[in-house]
């Protein structure tokens, strides 16, 4: 199954994929784990990275997409993936699809967590991430808000989006993420 997880920062989109990729034996891909790995190998990619991400805004998509295309490629994706954090514009969410069109595949679905902003900023204020203060931390969620959310229509459309509360335990939400995925199951056969 190909899922994408879209949520603000701080939604647990990362927390839930940890869960998921146990039920759905499938990796995890996370492109602001593999922009900050870049960064920490101080590759090129990493370096240019950083210079948005240290200001709360989006990294250009074509750099998002090359890390994202060599990634896809990996045999352990042809069974299907996680993308947790991609693809967060348009031109993301069009690239994917002609990507996975070209090998016959698609995005099964969509799974939006809402959390509302009062809640974001209290985890990130109980977690130490380098781009978690409260003023890059505001840039995310404008970012996220401009960039990201037009995306809940364009799969909205395609009759791929599920939303669900992303307030409650970890273990609550996880149960809504289960009940959308039998969603997608049944939505496949
Ligand atoms: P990215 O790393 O994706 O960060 P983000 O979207 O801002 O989201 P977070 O990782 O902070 O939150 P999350 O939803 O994963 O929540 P988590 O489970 O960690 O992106 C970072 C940057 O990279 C971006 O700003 C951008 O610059 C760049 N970037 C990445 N992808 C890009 C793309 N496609 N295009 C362009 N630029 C891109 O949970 C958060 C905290 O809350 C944790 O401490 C967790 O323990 C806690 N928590 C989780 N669930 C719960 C719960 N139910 N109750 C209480 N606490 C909870
Ligand atoms: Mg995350």
């Amino acid at each position: 199954m190909r899922i994408i997880l879209i949520g603000p920062p701080g939604a647990g989109k990362g927390t839930q994929c940890q869960r998921l990729v146990e039920l759905l034996d499938v990796p995890h891909l996370s492109t602001g784990e593999m922009l900050r790995a870049a960064i920490q190998q101080g590759t090129a990619e990493g370096q240019e990275a950083a210079t948005y991400m240290n200001r709360g805004q989006l990294v250009p998509d074509q750099l998002v997409l090359s890390l994202v295309t060599r990634r896809l490629k990996g045999p352990d994706c042809r069974k299907g993936c996680l993308l947790d954090g991609f693809p967060r514009t348009l031109p993301q969410a069009e690239m994917l699809d002609d990507l996975l069109e070209r090998q016959a595949m698609s995005v099964d679905g969509v799974i939006e967590l809402t959390v509302p902003r009062d809640e974001l900023v209290r985890r990130m204020l109980a977690r130490q991430r380098e781009d978690d203060n409260p003023e890059i931390f505001s840039r995310r969620i404008e970012s996220f808000e401009r960039q990201t959310a037009p995306l809940l229509e364009y799969y909205e459309r395609r009759g791929k989006l599920i939303s669900i509360d992303g307030l409650g335990t970890a273990d609550d939400i996880f149960q809504r993420v289960h009940r959308a995925i039998r969603a997608f199951r049944r939505s496949r056969r």
